[in-house]
């Protein structure tokens, strides 16, 4: 309720961004993931991770491989669409978890970007990753061309509504060269974080709107200081209750979490 008519990119509205969908439950990155972080959980956001096939198709899927989550191996870049279909991404998570195993996982696919948005449209909010942007170039034209496709540009969605993130920063700016008003989110890895100088916050303030660290690495010091410069601060991957607790306390502005309904108890107070 806290939430009720405070804008996604408000930073007194805490986020809850479902990493890979509702992955602690579900195999990631699979539309029963994504339904479950969107519709039970109602989480504000599906995170996304984007890797483009040897076609050129965008397809969610968080590894370069497709080795851990589905049955096959190799690269992504290396398979056509048509060879990526024929993979099963769900049994691996029944092998994996075998107190969360669900008969309909076995033999799920692997969405492509445009099933997703085919799937909710504008009925989401979408958290979308340009993963190993240097393996795949001009994936950041794809997005902001499949985006368009599905009237999801940023002239078209309420703000925040799409949120583009990288780790890297020469992503980011070729999306802002194209769409300078897509809001960017800079990923930063633990390392990162520790050498964060005044300096390099105020650079990134000039084409973010915000930053997702490692929360392994935040201190009640350097949230504050984030935060002084204006950005939102969505750490990842925050998964315990008590770091859940923690980061609010020191004044994050959301999380991604694989367990989307625990972030919600946590900032109802239960
Ligand atoms: O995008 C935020 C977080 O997901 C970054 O780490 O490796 O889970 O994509 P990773
Ligand atoms: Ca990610």
């Amino acid at each position: 309720a806290q939430s009720k008519g405070k804008s996604l990119l408000d930073p007194n509205r805490i986020i809850n961004v479902a990493h890979r969908g509702a992955s602690g439950y579900a195999p990631e990155h699979t539309m029963p993931a994504y339904e479950m972080g969107h519709k039970t959980f109602k989480a504000d956001y599906i995170e996304i991770d984007l890797q483009m096939t040897k076609d050129g198709q965008l397809i969610a899927m968080h590894d370069e491989t497709v080795d851990r989550t589905t049955d096959g191996t190799g690269a992504v870049k290396d398979k056509t669409l048509e060879e990526i279909k024929k993979l099963d991404a769900g049994s691996w998570f029944n092998e994996v978890n075998p107190s969360l195993a669900r008969k309909e996982y076995a033999g799920l696919k692997v969405p492509t970007l445009e099933e997703i948005f085919s799937t909710y449209g504008k009925h989401a909010n979408y958290y979308i990753e340009t993963k190993s942007p240097e393996v795949y170039p001009g994936m950041e034209e794809k997005l902001l061309n499949t985006l368009k496709a599905y009237d999801l540009s940023s002239d078209r969605v309420k703000p925040g509504q799409v949120l583009i993130q990288s780790f890297s920063e020469a992503s980011l700016q070729k999306v802002k060269a194209m769409d300078p008003n897509v809001p960017l989110i800079q990923l930063m890895e633990a390392n990162e974080v520790k050498a964060l100088t005044d300096d390099r916050l105020t650079a990134i303030r000039q084409y973010a709107v915000g930053v997702g660290p490692s929360f392994k690495a935040l201190t009640r010091e350097n949230v504050s200081a984030i935060r002084a410069h204006d950005l939102l601060l969505h750490p990842y991957t925050v998964n315990e209750k008590a770091d859940m607790v923690r980061m609010l306390d020191y004044g994050v502005t959301g999380v991604f979490t694989n367990y989307a309904d625990r972030f919600n108890d946590v900032v109802k107070g239960l």
